[in-house]
């Protein structure tokens, strides 16, 4: 009796979507996110961070209208957008579609077997691992590795690179040490000093483009936690290439950290620009920092400080009194810090095709689908 009242569960429209090369098609329902989709379906899809930063999971649609859960000028240039390229983690299907998605290698990515020369605590979380390659990569800073000791079972996780390297046999990280994180486990512990590991790299294209950009202009550099490594790297090249070039780059770096045991690498970074005679304009923001502490500096989140910062960065050099439109920017870090630093610098007229961010998402060791 009750059943004749029972409501039908209202039917969710499906598309066909078809993959090329591999030439599958599935159907999937709307609204569903293409990534999250193809992977349930068991497709061997590339994918890294899911949350847009380090374009592992790029497709380009060829027919179909998807709708992209990110503006895609943060990743794309105007000719890729033109194209059709779209991020399969940020991409919802609205419609039926044909998409090609590469499943080769990133151009240039190279395994190569490594040892862990030397694990140095920065703070009590953050550590400084130092990797001698078996053989030579190149990479920019802020590109990342994966890194997969061969003694654990896991699949690789993913770190970026601090300084450049050029056909170099040693690279660095700044790692973050979570007590039940497998990965970072193995690296502090003094028992593991010297054991062999897989790295594959370089991926990802986060980084500071020199070409086309006018390189006097400035640049806002936000980094949380472990971020500052490469943001820090990224901050180093620019000193070391242009240094006492009177038109250098002058930088606002922000960095966020939990309480000031978590401050670092920032005073080497200081006499790094006051020796290269380009303005660095240090900022911390700290979360969790006691009440009643010493620390007379700024607490709360980094996106609630940003507008002040700049202001008060304009107020004391004038190469940094510029219109919102003048600004670099480049973000690196937990993926809330970044992304509400992002929403306020959008609010205060800063386009997406000025930033580039890394977010450092617990990728991963979060997800059981395969990897590449
Ligand atoms: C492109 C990219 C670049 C990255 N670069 C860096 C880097 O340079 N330095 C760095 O420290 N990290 C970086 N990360 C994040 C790093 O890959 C993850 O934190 C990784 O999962 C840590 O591995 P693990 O084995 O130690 O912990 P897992 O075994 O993966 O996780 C176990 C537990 O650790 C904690 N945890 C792990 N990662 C996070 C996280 N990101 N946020 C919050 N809690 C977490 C959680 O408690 C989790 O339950 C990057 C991520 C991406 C996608
Ligand atoms: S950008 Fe989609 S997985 Fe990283």
């Amino acid at each position: 009796m009750f059943g004749l009242f029972q409501r039908k569960p209202k039917e969710t429209a499906k598309f066909e979507v078809r993959f090329l090369p591999a030439n599958t098609t599935l159907q999937i329902e709307q609204g569903s996110n293409l990534l999250e989709a193809a992977l349930r379906h068991g497709m061997p899809a590339p994918y890294n961070c899911r949350v847009g930063a380090c374009k592992t999971c790029q497709i380009k649609v060829i027919e179909g209208r998807p709708k992209s859960l990110m503006e895609r000028e943060y990743v794309f240039s105007r000719q890729e957008i033109e194209a059709g390229t779209y991020l399969a983690c940020q991409t919802a299907v609205h419609s039926d579609m044909v998409i090609a998605w590469d499943n080769s290698e990133p151009d240039g990515a190279a395994k190569v077997g490594a040892r862990l020369l030397e694990v140095r605590p920065m703070t009590a979380r953050i550590h400084r691992v130092r990797l001698q390659l078996d053989a030579p990569l190149s990479w920019r800073a802020g590109q990342f590795a994966r890194l997969q000791p061969f003694e654990l079972d896991i699949t690789a996780r993913s770190y970026s690179m601090i300084a450049a390297g050029h056909h170099a046999d040693i690279v660095e990280f700044d790692i973050t040490h979570y007590p039940d994180g497998a990965l970072s486990s193995w690296i502090v512990d003094p028992a593991n000093a010297g054991k062999p590991l897989s790295i594959e790299a370089p991926f990802g294209d986060f980084g500071l483009d020199e070409t086309g950009s006018d390189t006097s202009l400035p640049l806002l550099c936000i980094a949380g936690g472990s971020g500052l490594g490469a943001i820090g790297g990224m901050i180093g090249t620019c000193l070391d290439k242009f240094s006492g070039s009177p038109t250098a780059r002058p930088v606002v770096l922000v960095y966020g950290a939990r309480d000031q045991k978590e401050i670092y690498a920032l005073d080497e970074l200081q006499r790094r620009a006051e020796a290269a005679q380009i303005p660095l304009s240090v900022n911390v923001v700290l979360d969790r920092e006691p009440a009643g502490s010493s620390w007379a500096g700024r607490r709360g989140y980094v996106a609630e400080h940003l507008t002040d910062i700049l202001a008060e960065a304009a107020r004391h050099n004038d190469r940094f009194r510029l219109p919102a439109s003048a600004w670099h920017v480049l973000l690196c870090g937990p993926t809330p810090l970044v992304d509400s630093a992002i929403a306020t610098l959008r609010q205060a007229g800063m386009h997406p095709d000025q930033m580039s961010f890394d977010k450092y998402e617990q990728g991963v060791a979060a997800t059981t689908a395969a990897v590449i």
